[in-house]
């Protein structure tokens, strides 16, 4: 199979692609020359086994209703046994399209309206959306930044677990915005914590193979059986292989009185049929995508270091913290003076990029940009040309 070229330019408008389509809707901004560089969807093609076995599967022609047969099984539970050195039981296992559908009928499931739910700021917005849209309410938990990146502030968690009693604490692990991945230290406090205080642990693990060649992921469920009472994770094939569109996500909730109570919420929702091409596509990925991800995460470890050295030359007034994981840079840009809004004008007019503003993930997030570093090396030459364009 051909190495793929991550360097290759693949025009992506017209495809209703949000983040080149849709940027008037959805950032409502109007202008048209603007270069994408927000939501995170990377701008690279799908390993090409991928493609192939969706072009088979059309080829097939017929799209009944259908189900996870044991090769989607079986590869899921491979992948994470190779790459990840966790072994899964198949009877762990529930789908959803979708982690964020997901989430949102877990938050349904496991609070009442009105109760609050633990996130980790900055967070990502939809984690504040489907808690708020929900009728709970976000009970933050900042982060805080050190030498080694950001860290979670423990004596603050155990504050808000004594005084709120949440019935949740959703946590995102590798971390988006900030790209940590918690190590197994950092997860084992948390769970004594959350354990002590009746509070289930919904991880978020989407961007688990999306490590850094510094960085390491430690799932949640590496800490054994002990926790499985008390936590849920969410896992995906879309941020790895650029499938967010295919809408297959799993849920592997080990408690078999909690599995259960989800089968039968997404059974109350018709939520138990599933798309036959998200199927194979992540079937295919999981089975045939080991070597085209080596390489992806080679060359988004490039990325990562050339955009920080082009940074310090030629917009140094941009701080790149550290990330162990994502495709994501989480950019102070606090040496600027601007508040949020001539601070976004300024990237708009000046800098011509779309990025996503910091505040969208909470006041942790003031005075940051957060820009996606999964694209061609191309589009980042065009950012730090634009960033240049500022001056403090
Ligand atoms: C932490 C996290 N969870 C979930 C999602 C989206 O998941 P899905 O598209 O499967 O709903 C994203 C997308 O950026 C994300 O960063």
């Amino acid at each position: 199979m051909k190495s793929p070229d991550f360097n290759q330019i693949i025009d992506r408008h017209n495809t209703g692609s949000v983040k080149w389509d849709f940027l008037d809707r959805y950032l409502h901004l109007n202008t048209t020359d603007l270069l994408p560089m927000w939501v995170s969807d990377f701008d690279f093609e799908s390993p090409k086994e991928v493609l192939q076995a969706l072009s088979s599967r059309i080829d097939h022609g017929i799209f009944g209703y259908s189900e996870r047969d044991d090769l989607y099984y079986q590869a899921v539970i491979n992948w994470f046994s190779k790459r990840h050195k966790l072994p899964l039981n198949r009877d762990w296992f529930t789908s959803i399209e979708g982690v964020i559908p997901g989430l949102a009928l877990l938050i349904q499931m496991l609070s009442k309206p009105g109760e609050g739910v633990i996130i980790q700021g900055p967070y990502y917005a939809s984690f504040a959306k489907i808690i708020t849209m929900n009728g709970r309410s976000v009970i933050e938990n900042p982060l805080f930044e050190s030498p080694e990146g950001y860290k979670i502030d423990y004596d603050h968690l155990e504050h808000i677990l004594e005084h709120h009693r949440p019935p949740l604490l959703l946590l995102c692990n590798p971390h988006n915005p900030t790209g940590r991945c918690w190590d197994r230290d950092e997860l084992l406090q948390l769970l004594i914590l959350c354990k002590r205080y009746g509070t289930t642990v919904l991880s978020d693990e989407i961007w688990a193979d999306l490590t850094l060649p510094w960085g390491k992921f430690t799932s949640i469920l590496h800490l054994g059986s002990e926790w499985h009472s008390n936590v849920i994770v969410a896992t995906s094939a879309s941020k790895t292989f650029g499938l967010s569109s295919l809408r297959i996500s799993n849920f592997l909730i080990p408690d078999t009185t909690l599995r259960q109570a989800f089968n039968d919420r997404l059974n109350a929702h018709g939520l138990d049929v599933f798309n036959s091409l998200s199927m194979t596509a992540a079937t295919a990925a999981y089975q045939y995508g080991d070597t085209w991800l080596d390489k992806l995460q080679d060359y988004l470890a490039e990325n990562n270091s050339w955009f920080k050295q082009a940074l310090a030359s030629y917009a140094p007034w941009c701080r790149m913290t550290k990330a162990e994981g994502t495709y994501l840079a989480w950019l102070d840009c606090r040496n600027l003076g601007l508040d949020d809004n001539a601070l976004q004008q300024a990237l708009i007019q000046k800098a011509k990029v779309a990025v996503s503003m910091g505040y969208c993930f909470g006041d942790q997030g003031k005075g940051f940009i957060r820009i996606n570093l999964g694209c061609p090396r191309q589009y980042l030459e065009k950012t730090i040309t634009g960033l240049a364009q500022l001056t403090w």
